[in-house]
């Protein structure tokens, strides 16, 4: 090693005796020897995900010897530190809360202690983001391990997909097919091992997009937990992040634009989560790569979908692993000239070298581009005078749907209703099946105080489910808007993360039940089929009325998040931090 690592500042600091001593002494105090420290071992950092709060990620507990025999191996030397834990399905009022509060914490510990390197333990939803944003923040050598999905679930012979199962057992709940025992066991079927969720919802694109956006060792994204290759991919994760702070290789070097357009190509050939725009979109600001939610239209909308995973296909986690897991699908799409081959990855190598001979090991479960399950996969990016921008993934629009709304042979791509209006779950859980609001099948849902600020965190919440007299009718799913979020591993075609939210006083703040909406999908336009003086007069007394009113802060950091959080289609970051970039360069040591 050529270079002075920045941990010599703390650990062998000639001009500094005096806190040299202090900073040695105390990492000494485990076991650690005088000897290694100042040897000039590169210091690497486990940022540690996993805890017993947060069982999708607990298995990194596990692997994190993996990485630490790695690291040692490679001639580094191991620091393990936890990461503010996110559990996507146990934090309430939502784990959308925490993602900024880890990544601030992250960027803290990353660039606060003596760290030349570090491994992001990956997983859950909000856990992959959180830890690639602190990394661009701060900018030192980092590579991210996935902890991997799930085993398959089964039940009667059949997959049950994390997540996805529970909205198809909510319907059979409230149509009466299932009790509530029956619920909770059909739901428990989809859970059989340790790993994160098996379906294609946040956690298997968030960490697939991560291996695409080069920040992950080759085909190590998709390698269930519990498999024994997962253990090998932490010991050699742990390997090549030594070698990577030899060479000085950071997130910068590697996540920028080219690597963002191909992880938004990819993400329509996986069926990724409507949330991945919102995660690559603050992950782009906080390493500094312009990334708009149009181009996510642009360069996504016209790409097929080639991943057969539930909620939009078939199969679940292990066979997408079986199937050759990221870099078939990105070899697939090479071959079309569609991925951006210069794109440097953590191995050193650029993403055209890693996949380009990457074959689909199983093509029924990853498609070929010449036989997608969807033709234009991607997300349409709508805009209209009920707010400037939404997102809807249109690879889940189903037979009934298209059907029910898309069938009229004069406007093929446009439907129009009246609407229902919800202010917050809570609101539409209490209500939907009242029969007083007279829901039909021509109806349209808003979900509206369910954003950044409203809720605040942003709830997945949009997908809402039909009354249970439609349900008995065989009606599934009504068209549903909102400025919340969705589950990933939803398979409704919502019209999504709506922005400005009404707790910020957009336009979504004045509709009212009973008015009617006209959705326009080639046209990606959304109109509230209302006089301009009627929504001066709302507009008007909203203000009178001080605003969309929303529930109370419950915690201090709901109150600092709401203070400081932009809206979803910027990525909902910490309006400010952003500008804090690179920081190990930027602003020195601290
Ligand atoms: Fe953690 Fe799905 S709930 S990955
Ligand atoms: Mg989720």
């Amino acid at each position: 090693m050529t270079r002075k690592l920045r941990s010599r500042a703390w650990f062998d600091n000639p001009d500094n005796i005096d806190m040299t001593a202090l900073y040695l002494e105390r990492y000494l105090n485990f076991g650690l020897s005088l000897t290694e420290l100042r040897s000039g071992k590169p210091i690497i950092g486990i940022a540690q995900t996993g805890s017993d709060l947060s069982p999708c990620n607990r298995h990194h507990l596990v692997l994190a010897e993996r990485i630490r025999e790695g690291i040692r191996e490679a001639g580094g030397i191991a620091l393990e530190f936890p990461v503010h834990p996110i559990q996507e399905t146990g934090k309430r009022p939502t784990a959308a809360l925490d993602r900024n509060l880890a990544y601030m914490a992250l960027v803290e510990l990353i660039y606060g202690y003596p760290l030349d390197g570090v491994v992001l333990t990956t997983g859950c939803d909000k856990t992959t983001p959180a830890c690639l944003m602190a990394a661009a923040t701060v900018d030192i050598p980092s590579i991210a391990l996935s902890v991997g999905p799930m085993l398959n679930g089964w039940h009667k012979g059949e997959r049950t997909g994390s997540g996805t199962i529970v909205w198809k057992a909510r319907e059979m709940l409230a149509a009466g097919e299932i009790d509530d025992e029956g619920f909770i066991k059909l739901v428990a079927s989809s859970a059989p091992s340790t790993g994160y969720c098996n379906t294609m919802g946040t956690a298997t694109t968030m960490n697939s997009l991560a291996e695409v956006l080069g920040m992950m060792l080759p085909g190590t994204a998709t390698i269930p937990a519990p498999h024994r290759d997962r253990q090998e991919a932490a010991y050699l994760t742990g390997k090549r992040i030594v070698e990577m702070v030899d060479e000085d290789l950071k997130p910068s070097d590697i996540m920028t634009r080219d690597s963002f357009l191909n992880a938004i190509v990819a993400s329509s050939a996986l069926g990724g989560s409507t949330n991945a725009p919102i995660h690559l979109a603050a992950l782009a600001r906080h390493v500094g790569v312009e990334l708009s939610l149009k181009d996510w239209e642009e360069f996504g909308h016209a790409v097929p979908l080639l991943v057969n995973l539930q909620p939009a296909g078939e199969y679940l986690g292990e066979d997408f692993f079986r199937a050759g897991g990221v870099p078939a699908v990105v070899g697939e799409l090479m071959r079309q000239g569609l991925i951006r081959e210069s794109a440097m990855t953590v191995n050193g190598r650029t993403i055209g070298d890693n996949c380009r001979d990457a074959e689909i090991e199983d093509a029924a479960v990853i498609r070929s581009f010449d036989n997608p399950l969807v033709k234009d996969a991607g997300f349409l990016v709508l805009c209209g005078n009920l707010f400037d921008a939404a997102i809807m993934k249109t690879s889940v629009i189903g037979d009934e749907f298209r059907n029910r709304y898309l069938s009229d042979p004069d406007d093929p791509d446009a439907f129009e209703g009246p609407v229902v209006v919800f202010d917050g779950p809570e609101d539409y859980h209490a209500r939907i099946d009242d029969p007083a609001l007279g829901i039909t099948d021509r109806h349209m849902l808003i979900m509206r105080g369910a954003g950044p600020i409203g809720y605040p965190g942003a709830a997945e919440v949009v997908n809402m489910r039909a009354p249970a007299y439609l349900l008995r009718d065989g009606v599934r799913a009504l068209p549903c808007i909102g400025d919340g979020r969705q589950s990933g591993t939803s398979a409704s075609p919502s019209i999504l993360n709506a922005s400005p939210e009404a707790a910020a006083n957009g336009p979504l703040a004045l509709v009212e039940s009973g008015d009617r909406l006209r959705i326009d999908l080639k046209a990606r336009q959304v109109t509230l089929l209302i006089g301009e003086d009627e929504l001066a007069a709302r507009r008007e007394a909203l203000e009178a009325n001080g605003g969309y009113a929303y529930p109370e802060s419950q915690t201090p950091w709901q109150e600092v998040q709401r203070a400081l959080v932009g809206q979803l289609d910027s990525g909902a970051i910490l309006e400010g931090a952003e500008k804090y970039r690179r920081i190990a360069a930027t602003k020195g040591l601290p």
